[in-house]
């Protein structure tokens, strides 16, 4: 056990955004949370990184109760988000802004500041041959690769990724979200948001559906791959036969906006 959600509650204003989220993600492991554009997800991550207050409910990291802490002393016990869109520096390196990433923890030059570069150079190769190069002129891929390796040079005890392969070619998608299962050996609970469903439960050990703000049940990812109902609503792979209203037969695009098909129940 590592990172602890009981009832989560948070809005913004007027509006409720999460309905009491529960859920559990073990080191080692990894958890796919996919969902609809406007599920929560990124609200989610956001509550509990510490960046967006919660209105009811807990976070606790390794048992210890976190939801009072403000994002700095979240991510100093272990807590690390990558966040949509990288907010990477695109105008300093690639080495530079790993760097960065130490800030706080050990000096770059010191010798456990150059153990934790080098092991994130160990886990993504492509990133020690780019390193002189600045951030900017990378691949939409390879900037990505960089910002999970930047929360990694932390050692994170949870990595919590939203959105990593948004954007990006279903090629590249699908080798950043490859890149993450290389994580399960490195003593990290991994919490993996996405439209990109498909690919995403893929990689995942387990998995689960977000919908306007409500967990569903945790299942083997496998699981979620099969379900039909799953299928035709977050997969883009309609069950045999069905049809859209119109008449075409349902089809989801990778790196879209996958939205709830008109059948969906309230
Ligand atoms: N800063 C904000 N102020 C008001 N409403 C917001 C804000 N951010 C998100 N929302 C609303 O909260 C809901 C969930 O958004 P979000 O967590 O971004 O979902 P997702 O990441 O699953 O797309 C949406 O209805 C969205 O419009
Ligand atoms: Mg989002």
């Amino acid at each position: 056990m590592s990172l602890s959600v009981r009832g989560l509650v948070a809005g913004y204003g007027p509006v409720t955004v999460l309905r009491e989220v529960s859920l559990e993600v073990e080191v080692g492991r990894i958890l796919a949370l996919v969902g609809a554009n406007g599920a929560g997800k990124s609200t989610l991550l956001r509550c509990l990184a510490g960046l967006h207050p919660a209105r009811a409910g807990a976070v606790l990291l390794d048992g210890v109760d976190v939801t009072g802490l403000p994002a700095h002393r979240r991510a100093r016990l272990g807590l690390a988000l990558v966040p949509e869109g990288r907010q990477l520096f695109v105008g300093l390196t690639v080495a530079e802004n790993l760097r960065l990433g130490l800030h706080g923890l050990a000096r770059p030059d010191s010798t456990e500041g150059r153990r934790r570069l080098d092991r994130c150079f160990d886990l993504f190769p492509a990133l020690r041959e780019l390193s002189r190069r600045p951030a900017g002129v990378l691949s939409g891929g390879q900037q990505q690769m960089l910002a999970v390796a930047r929360a990694l040079v932390r050692e994170p005890r949870v990595l919590m990724l939203d959105e990593p392969s948004l954007g990006l070619a279903p090629m590249a998608a699908r080798a950043v979200l490859e890149a993450l299962s290389a994580l399960r050996g490195e003593g990290v609970a991994v919490l993996l948001v996405e439209q990109n469903a498909t690919a995403a439960l893929e990689i995942a050990d387990r998995g689960a559906v977000v919908e306007l703000g409500r967990v569903g049940p945790v299942r083997p990812a496998a699981e979620l791959l099969r379900d039909p109902e799953v299928g035709s609503r977050y997969l883009g792979a309609a069950p045999e036969g069905a049809v859209g209203r119109t008449g075409r037969r349902l089809e989801g695009v990778i790196g879209h906006p996958l939205l709830p098909s008109s059948t969906s129940s309230p």
